[in-house]
């Protein structure tokens, strides 16, 4: 049988991907994953990319993102229209849509009025969409825009109104070009998903052979291609990044690969056990790890500052991470070449958001501190670079790293010592990380750790408060639970935790650590607040 809309084989994404246009949106990389769920390789391109380079790339497809201008406006982003005519299918979504409208002779206005968030999206009766087939006739979408297609271009098909917006979205089969003006990447766009997969699978002839477990052959590849016989070493930090990356480098190159694991003073309880029995137990991978808790606890001695904390740690951090590889390279003797590659779990929102450039200056400071030295003068192996979280969990799964380092929630690196108000010391680093235990358990047990993003817990180490236990008065610490849920870390709100799950946190903590009389719960979202209280 032949498939719709003139595609006789399905189209591969494997050495051609969606690429999807930024206009300076947050949307991008919401869109770039929302394509890739749909089984097909996607990439995010700047808008100032000049379409020849785009075109070099043989895209399957390319979508236009949103974005924040107004087509009209003086700076507003401008696109090369050599696109639009190259018989690639292209999508434009909010600002994409308009832009895609100008550039092919429609108009494009202000309506007067905005409209943002939740409307009602009508599909115009007898409009045969390609790319809302199987949709509902009336449906809700979320729209967030101020200019509006008045007019579409010749040749497009209206498919869809609201009652602000009477050309909400567009299409012109013969040309594979089609246009929407909301977002159906936002989950609030009730078949948002089932729209993207229509343009990919129905309008662009896309079929369903990525997955990311397809990216393990290929990245071991390059890795031995880029390695050859040399010797490689990876910080790993116990986070699912750097343990991934370094599984996967593993399997490419073997016993070339050491593993460092600075233990800081300043790690949860059982987080090096679990690096040292999980994890290089589990993966055969040798992971040396330097106990330079003492190095770090005297250089933090009297400070209180956030800044100044992150900047010791990381300092101390590469200094470790130097004295460690000098000893490797010693102990392999003259014959041990000297170390040339460093293994870095940079993933693909760092690459994004750092500008799309290549090597160490695409990381950002977090980045650094969490066992990633910059000076060091080695070549990095970044394995990562195009994936997304849940995707570098999936090929982790498929590598066989152990499953409670894959579903590890994000610790800093700078680790207990950005939740410790006040100065650290070794005594408040016990008591914060008893509380931390505990509240650990208790939400795991509640099954709550796939549901919450994090949850720091933070000792007000400055701050005293009068409790009494027995009979007698005790002055005591808080201690804050700070639970979010959250897709991205750049926003975030505080958890729903059932409130008998709260109260056995507080029971046992108050309980088991007499230091702490006081037990409270963070309710702020991200922003005004950041997720950790440093
Ligand atoms: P904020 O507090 O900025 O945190 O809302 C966002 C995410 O980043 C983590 N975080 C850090 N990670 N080094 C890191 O490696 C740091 O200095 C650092 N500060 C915050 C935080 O845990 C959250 O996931």
């Amino acid at each position: 049988m032949g498939r719709p809309y003139g595609y006789d084989e399905p189209v591969s994404t494997e050495n051609r991907p969606v690429l999807v246009v930024d206009f300076g949106a947050q949307y991008a990389q919401l869109i770039a994953r929302r394509v890739r769920e749909t089984s097909a390789y996607s990439e995010i391109v700047p808008h100032t990319m000049p379409a020849v380079e785009m075109l070099a790339k043989d895209p399957a497809a390319v979508i236009l993102s949103g974005g924040p201008s107004s087509v009209y406006a003086d700076n507003a982003p401008t696109f090369d229209t050599e696109l639009f005519t190259s018989g690639v299918p292209v999508l434009g979504i909010c600002y994409g849509f308009q832009v895609m409208a100008k550039a092919l002779g429609g108009t494009v206005g202000k309506t007067g009025t905005r409209e943002y968030g939740h409307t009602s999206l009508t599909i115009d009766e007898g409009a045969s969409s390609a790319l809302l087939a199987g949709t509902p006739a009336e449906q809700s979408v979320w729209m967030s825009h101020g200019d509006a297609v008045q007019q579409a271009p010749d040749g497009f098909t209206v498919t869809a109104s609201t009652q602000e917006t009477p050309v909400a979205a567009f299409e012109d089969q013969s040309r594979r070009l089609y246009g929407v003006q909301w977002h159906p990447e936002v989950h609030h766009s009730e078949f948002g998903q089932k729209l993207i997969e229509n343009f990919i699978h129905e309008c662009a002839g896309i079929g369903t052979d990525w997955t990311p477990g397809s990216i393990i052959d290929d990245q071991v590849a390059r890795i031995r291609e880029q390695v050859g016989d040399a010797r490689v070493i990876c910080g790993l930090s116990g986070g699912v990044d750097s343990s991934v990356a370094a599984a996967l480098v593993h399997k490419a190159v073997g016993d070339q690969l050491t593993c460092i694991f600075v233990d800081h003073g300043l790690l949860r309880a059982g987080e090096r056990e679990q690096v040292e029995h999980d994890y290089a137990g589990t993966m055969g991978i040798r992971v040396v790890t330097v106990d330079e808790s003492e190095r770090f606890l005297n250089a933090l001695a009297g400070v209180s500052d956030p800044e100044q904390k992150r900047k010791i740690i990381g300092r101390e951090f590469i200094r470790s991470f130097e004295a460690a590889q000098l000893k490797l390279v010693r102990e392999a003797g003259e014959a041990g070449a000297e170390i040339k590659f460093l293994v870095q779990g940079t993933l693909y929102p760092d690459v994004v958001e750092s500008g799309g450039g290549e090597g160490a200056a695409n990381i950002k400071s977090h980045h650094n501190v969490g066992g990633l030295p910059e000076d060091l003068n080695f070549e990095l192996v970044e394995p990562l670079r195009t994936l997304f979280k849940d995707e570098v969990r999936a090929i982790g799964l498929e590598l066989g790293v152990p499953e409670n380092i894959v579903w590890r929630q994000p610790f800093p690196g700078p680790g207990l010592g950005i939740r410790i108000i006040g100065d650290v010391t070794r005594e408040r680093l016990e008591i914060l990380r008893a509380a931390d235990l505990i509240a650990r358990e208790e939400l795991t047990a509640a099954g709550l750790d796939r549901e919450i993003w994090q949850c720091p817990v933070v000792l007000l180490a400055n701050v005293h408060s009068v409790g009494v236990q027995g009979d007698g008065r005790t002055y005591g610490h808080p201690i804050v639970l700070r639970p979010v849920s959250s897709e991205d870390a750049m926003t975030a709100d505080w958890s729903r935790v059932p409130f008998d799950v709260l109260a056995r946190i507080s029971n046992r903590i108050t309980n088991a650590v007499p230091e702490v009389n006081r037990v409270v719960l963070d309710v702020t979202s991200k922003p005004p607040a950041t997720i950790e209280w440093e």
